[in-house]
C-alpha cells in the first residue's frame, strides 16, 4: 500500500479504546460503570503525557435509556441516558473533559433494532393499522401457525415471535425484546439520522454502528438453506442455518452511504461498524461510504492459527485489498469474545499488542487488555448475558469478558465499594493498574510505551506498510515507512530462539516485549529474537 500523505485526520492517528461502561467504574456505589467514573478515569487514559496510555479516542458501549436486558443493546428512548449510567449533564461534563485531554468519543449505536419497551414498538404493536406498525417487520404466520419462514435468531430459538394482540409475527435478529426496525422505510432511515444529529450536535465525533450486517433482510423473506457443516451441541445453535437471507442483502450499501452523507454533514467525523465478515465482504461494505469516513471492523486475525505466514499472508492479502483510502484497523478484542490473554496467553497477547500498535490502521484496545485481564468464570447462578440464557449453554456466556475493570489492589478491584454486578478476577491483586504502572515489565507499560511511541511516529500512524521476507518461517516482519522515517518490526511466533538478519545495516532497539530495550540501542549484523518476542526497530538512515 503506498503511502497516503491525506492520512491526518484524528481517525488517522488515534488509538482506540473501547470502553465497556457497565465494567469499568462505579462512581456511584451502586456495583455499575457509570458515565462519572467514566470522567473519574480519563486522566488514566490520556493526562498529555507520557506517563499515561496515550489514547486518543474511546468507544462508549451503550449508555442510552434501556431495560438493560441486552445490557444497553436494546434502547428504548435514543435521547437519553439511563439513570443506572447518569444523565445528559453528566454526557456533556465527559464531552468537555475528553475535549480537554484531546480524546475523541466515539458512541456506540445500536440502530438494527430497539428495545421493545420503545414506544415506537409499542405503536406499532398496537393495531396492524398503525401508522408505525411498518415501522417493524410484521408478517402473518403460516397457515400452519407457525412462522413465516425459518430465520433463527442469533441468540437462539426462532427469529419471529407471534404478537398475541394482532396476530402477526415480529421479526427480531437477537432476542424477541430487541424487535428489528425495517431499513427499508424512509422515515425509519430519517428518525435515525435526527438521533444521529443530536448526538453530534452535543459534540461526539463518531458512532460504532452495531450488527450492521442485521440492518436488511430479505424482501420475499426466503428460508436459508441448512448449514450441512453444523455440528448440535458443539456449535453455536445460530450456525443451523447458512444466514444467506436473514441479512445483509444487496441494498445494505445504500443504508450506510446514507450514515455517511449524514456524519459528512459534520467535519472531521468517523464510523465503524460491526460485521464479521472476510476480506471481499469487508472490500464492499468499504465501497458503500463514499465519502471515506466508514470502515467495517476487521476481526479477521482474531480467528487465525496463531502462526507467522498466516498472520503475514493475511495482513498482506488485507494491505492489497484496500484503495487507497480506505483506512484499515485491527480488532482482537471486544465484549462479545473470550479475552485475548484467555484465548492466547500472556506471551502471545504481548507480541498481538506489538502487532495491534504498529500496523497501519486504526487500533482497537478492549478495556483491560492493556493489564492482561483474563476471563472470570461465573457460576451458572450468576449469569448475566441474555445469550447464555437463552441457549441455555453456559460456554456461550459473554459475562466472562465483561468483569470489573482492576484498578488497584484494594477491594472489589478499586471499581466499586460495593459488589459489582460482575465478579472480579481473582488475580486482581497482582494484575492492576496500580501495581503494573509500577513495573517496568508489565504488559501495562508495554502498551503504554508502545501507544506513545506510535502517537509521536509519523510512519506508524501512517506510514506505508510492506512485509518482508524472512529466513524463518515463524518470523513475521514488516517495514513502515514515512519519508525519511523507517520503523522495522520483527515478530517471533515460536517457543525457540531465532536469529534473523533483517535488510539494513544500522537498527536501533526501540521497544520489545522481552527486553528492557535502552532507547537507541544499536543492534548490527542480525538479531537474535527470544521465543515470543516481538521488537519494533528504528532502521537508521542510509542503511
Ligand atoms: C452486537 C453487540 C452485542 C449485542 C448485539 C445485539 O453484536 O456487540 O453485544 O448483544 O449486537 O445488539
Amino acid at each position: 500500500m503506498p503511502e497516503n500523505n491525506n492520512f491526518a485526520k484524528w481517525y488517522h492517528k488515534a488509538v482506540v479504546y473501547h470502553i465497556y461502561t457497565k465494567s469499568f467504574k462505579d462512581s456511584n456505589s451502586d456495583g455499575l460503570g457509570d458515565l462519572e467514573g467514566v470522567i473519574n478515569k480519563l486522566d488514566y487514559l490520556n493526562n498529555g503525557t507520557e506517563n499515561s496510555l496515550g489514547i486518543g479516542a474511546i468507544w462508549l458501549s451503550p449508555f442510552y435509556k434501556s431495560p438493560q436486558v441486552d445490557h444497553g443493546y436494546d434502547i428504548s428512548d435514543y435521547r437519553s441516558i439511563d439513570p443506572v449510567f447518569g444523565d445528559l449533564e453528566t454526557f456533556k461534563k465527559l464531552v468537555a473533559e475528553c475535549q480537554k485531554r484531546n480524546i475523541r468519543i466515539i458512541i456506540d449505536f445500536v440502530i438494527n433494532h430497539t428495545s421493545s419497551d420503545h414506544l415506537w414498538f409499542q405503536e406499532s404493536r398496537s393495531s396492524r393499522d398503525n401508522p408505525k406498525r411498518d415501522w417493524y417487520i410484521w408478517r402473518d404466520p403460516k397457515e400452519d401457525g407457525s412462522p413465516p419462514n425459518n430465520w433463527l435468531s442469533v441468540f437462539g430459538g426462532p427469529a419471529w415471535t407471534l404478537d398475541k394482540n394482532t396476530g402477526q409475527y415480529y421479526f427480531h435478529s437477537f432476542l424477541p425484546e430487541q424487535p428489528d426496525l425495517n431499513w427499508r422505510h424512509d422515515e425509519v432511515q430519517e428518525e435515525m439520522k435526527n438521533v444521529a444529529r443530536f448526538w453530534l450536535d452535543l459534540g461526539i465525533d463518531g458512532f460504532r454502528i452495531d450488527a450492521i450486517e442485521h440492518l436488511i433482510e430479505d424482501s420475499y423473506l426466503r428460508d436459508d438453506p441448512r448449514n450441512p457443516d453444523y455440528v448440535p451441541l458443539r456449535d453455536d445453535p445460530y450456525l443451523l442455518n447458512e444466514h444467506l437471507f436473514s441479512k445483509s442483502q444487496d441494498d445494505l450499501s445504500y443504508c450506510i452511504n446514507a450514515l455517511c452523507e449524514l456524519i459528512s454533514e459534520y467535519p472531521d467525523k468517523f464510523i465503524v461498524s460491526e460485521a464479521y465478515v472476510d476480506i471481499p465482504k469487508i472490500v464492499s461494505l468499504y465501497r458503500a461510504c463514499e465519502q471515506k469516513v466508514h470502515a467495517p471492523f476487521n476481526f479477521n486475525l482474531m480467528g487465525k492459527p496463531w502462526s507467522a505466514t498466516e498472520y503475514r499472508d493475511f495482513v498482506d492479502r488485507f494491505e492489497k485489498a484496500l484503495s487507497q483510502n480506505d483506512w484499515p484497523n485491527y480488532v482482537f478484542g471486544n465484549h462479545d469474545r473470550s479475552r485475548l490473554i484467555s484465548r492466547l496467553g500472556e506471551e502471545k497477547a504481548k507480541i498481538v499488542a506489538v502487532i495491534l500498535l504498529t500496523l497501519r490502521g486504526m487500533p482497537f484496545i478492549y478495556y483491560g487488555d492493556e493489564i492482561g485481564m483474563s476471563d472470570v468464570s461465573i457460576k451458572p447462578e450468576d449469569i448475566k448475558d441474555p445469550f447464555a440464557t437463552m441457549v441455555a449453554d453456559i460456554k456461550f456466556s459473554r459475562d466472562p469478558q465483561r468483569s470489573p475493570m482492576q484498578w488497584s489492589g484494594e477491594e472489589y478491584a478499586g471499581f466499586s465499594k460495593v459488589k459489582p454486578w460482575l465478579p472480579v478476577a481473582s488475580d486482581f491483586k497482582k494484575k492492576n493498574v496500580e501495581t503494573e504502572l509500577k513495573d517496568p515489565d508489565s504488559i501495562l507499560n508495554l502498551y503504554r510505551t508502545l501507544i506513545n511511541f506510535r502517537n509521536r511516529t509519523p510512519a506508524l500512524q501512517y506510514g506505508s506498510y510492506r512485509s518482508l521476507d524472512t529466513a524463518s518461517p515463524d518470523i513475521f516482519a514488516y517495514v513502515r515507512e514515512h519519508g525519511e522515517d523507517k520503523i522495522l518490526v520483527m515478530l517471533n511466533f515460536s517457543d525457540q530462539k531465532i536469529k534473523e538478519s533483517p535488510p539494513f545495516d544500522r537498527v536501533r532497539l526501540i521497544c520489545s516485549t522481552s527486553r528492557t530495550a535502552g532507547e537507541n540501542a544499536e543492534i548490527k549484523g542480525g538479531i537474535t529474537l527470544e521465543p515470543y518476542e516481538g521488537c519494533v526497530l528504528g532502521i537508521e538512515k542510509n542503511s
